[in-house]
């Protein structure tokens, strides 16, 4: 993938003779492996510039060693509402700390990617940024803050911060001759998606449960195109053509309206080109300014940000325009308020060293009532009701080189995947069998009714009378009175889950970040405190220790 091929330029020795050997310390946080792809982008920009980029994880910076440094440019993305990724969290510690060191003598520049649809935009950025600052490291140009669709701005960005690096450090700026492009591997990412054949569409949740939770498969054949267990795989959807329907009804336009600036008329613009589900903010104050509804005037008027959300709650463009506005908005206004339609990012439930040809994902469909209309998940019920089988969606691979089986085959691990958590503990399993792995493997696993939730039961139970599985603990949430999660089973087996790290154990989490994660997050924490008898600070340290020696790695969203 390019992304391979960057880094092995990387990896090389700096061009003999180069006008400088200014180092440009280009440090990602990220979770995802954006701000991982985004570092690689910026080195490749001051190797042009005649730096001599060294790209590294925040998790792998040495707070002494940071404070040597001279040339620093920080790429993060933010976690969830406002949070520093897993692989910044020790740095920002470190950093925050009052006992960080003063870094006079640092020139720094922040680019920070987030999402406008979260609380806490781009807020690990804002706070590394300020930080820096704080201890008086200088910035060499103004922060960015980029929402989803940042390759645009963020390229324009580098560009301009390469130079002001360069000259910082008193670099000529001769340019270095570029090793020249590898052709791109279609779907080896977004730019470059891959038609795969959708060849399995299956219900894997009962009729009688509450969730539609489906199994795909895709047909990669000859497309030369490799996963790792672990990675994602982007989907890139089509809206819902009733959907469409309703807005260019509600527009009072039809589908082969032209649009002045786009070759495409405004059905395919709507159907392929822009987010339609969820309103983006542009629309929200639009409206805000144009409406007679005076909820919303007042949730807006007083900004703040959780009762917007909640005002917002399950509205889509769609209930937007059908509030009542003081003036009409034209079709070209409200195609330029829009936001680019966004691929989304599924863990991958299958090892390609089980399925060599194939890639598997585990996906709940998004469906719900509200305003007497019924609502779809864009890309959830794009798969599950629209694509039919032999039909080729847009898909490419979305390495997560943080998330993957430890190439210590005798590694014990430690996995908690509730609901389509699971998915990709299936594909390490898969990966594990496959390559013969001794290490023991746990998995914790739950949803709301055994009877109707307990997906690839069979595969499961296969796996346990093999002995692949060691444990396998299960959490049914509403099959009793008292609610049981998983971090209530991880409790209950304390002692064996605490000799199991001890034993050098690797401790994985997928899932709902919101809730489930943030749990087993404190459950971890109290085994280790209660069953290795250790006080608070320490088992706190514990568990940093885990996060530093990457056995406690998380796949949450
Ligand atoms: P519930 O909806 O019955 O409360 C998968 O969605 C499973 O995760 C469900 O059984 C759900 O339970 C459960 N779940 C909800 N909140 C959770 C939390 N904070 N920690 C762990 N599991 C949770």
């Amino acid at each position: 993938s390019r992304l391979l091929v960057l880094e092995d330029k990387q990896q090389a020795a700096p061009a003999a003779g180069a006008a400088t050997t200014t180092q440009l310390h280009i440090l990602f946080g990220s979770q995802t492996g954006n701000a991982e792809a985004l570092a690689q982008t910026a080195a490749k920009a001051a190797r042009a510039k005649g730096l001599v980029p060294v790209v590294q994880a925040l998790g792998e910076v040495d707070i002494d060693l940071f404070a040597t440094m001279r040339h620093v440019l920080i790429v993060t993305s933010t976690y969830g509402e406002g949070e520093m990724p897993d692989n910044a969290q020790l740095f920002w510690q470190a950093i925050s700390a009052s006992t960080a060191p003063r870094l006079e003598q640092m020139h720094f520049a922040v680019l920070a990617i987030g999402d406008t649809g979260y609380d806490g935009f781009c807020q690990a950025g804002k706070f590394i940024d300020m930080r820096l600052e704080q201890l008086g490291a200088k910035r060499v140009v103004d922060r960015i803050d980029c929402d989803i669709d940042y390759e645009e701005p963020s390229s324009t960005w580098i560009g301009g911060a390469m130079p002001q690096f360069a000259a910082s450090a008193g670099s000529s700026g001769t340019v270095l001759e570029s090793a020249p492009e590898a052709p791109v591997i279609p779907g080896s990412n977004k730019q470059n998606p891959y038609a795969a054949a959708l060849v399995t569409n299956k219900r894997l949740s009962g009729e009688q449960s509450g969730k539609d939770i489906r199994h795909f498969e895709f047909d990669l054949t000859d497309s030369g195109l490799k996963y790792e267990a672990g990675d994602a795989l982007g989907v890139i959807p089509v809206n819902d053509p009733a959907l469409v329907t309703l807005l260019l009804t509600q527009l009072n336009a039809d589908y082969e309206t032209p649009v002045p600036g786009f070759e495409r008329n405004l059905g395919d613009l709507l159907t392929y080109q822009f987010e339609i589900s969820e309103p983006s903010r542009k629309l929200i104050e639009w409206v805000g300014q144009n409406t007679t509804n005076q909820e919303l005037r007042h949730v807006l008027q007083h900004d703040d940000k959780d009762t917007l959300g909640v005002w917002l709650w399950g509205k889509d463009t769609l209930d937007l325009l059908q509030l009542e506005l003081t003036r009409s908005l034209s079709v070209p206004e409200f195609v330029a308020m829009l936001r680019p339609l966004q691929h989304r990012a599924y863990s991958i439930s299958s090892s390609s060293k089980a399925h060599p040809n194939q890639v598997h994902l585990t996906i709940a469909s998004v469906r719900y009532h509200s305003d007497g209309r019924a609502r779809n998940g864009v890309c959830s019920t794009y798969l599950a009701e629209r694509v039919r089988r032999g039909e080729k969606p847009a898909i490419f691979i979305s390495p997560n080189k943080a998330f993957r089986v430890p190439a210590n085959n005798k590694a014990p691990l430690i996995m908690v995947g509730p609901g389509t958590g699971i998915a990709p503990f299936r594909a390490f399993l898969q990966e594990r069998q496959a390559t013969g792995a001794e290490g023991k493997n746990w998995l914790f696993f739950g949803d709301q009714h055994q009877e109707h939730d307990y997906i690839y039961q069979d595969e499961l139970n296969e796996w346990q009378q093999s002995g692949l599985l060691t444990h396998l603990d299960l959490a049914f949430s509403r099959d009793q009175e008292e609610k049981i999660y998983v971090q209530n089973r991880m409790l209950e087996k304390g002692a064996e889950l605490y000799a199991w790290l001890q034993d050098g154990a690797y401790f994985y989490v997928c899932g709902d970040a919101s809730r489930m994660a943030k749990d087993v997050d404190a459950a971890l924490y109290e085994v280790v405190r209660q069953f290795g008898g250790l006080s608070s600070e320490r088992a706190a340290a514990y568990v940093d220790q885990l996060k530093k020696d990457k056995r406690y790695l998380r796949d949450v969203y």
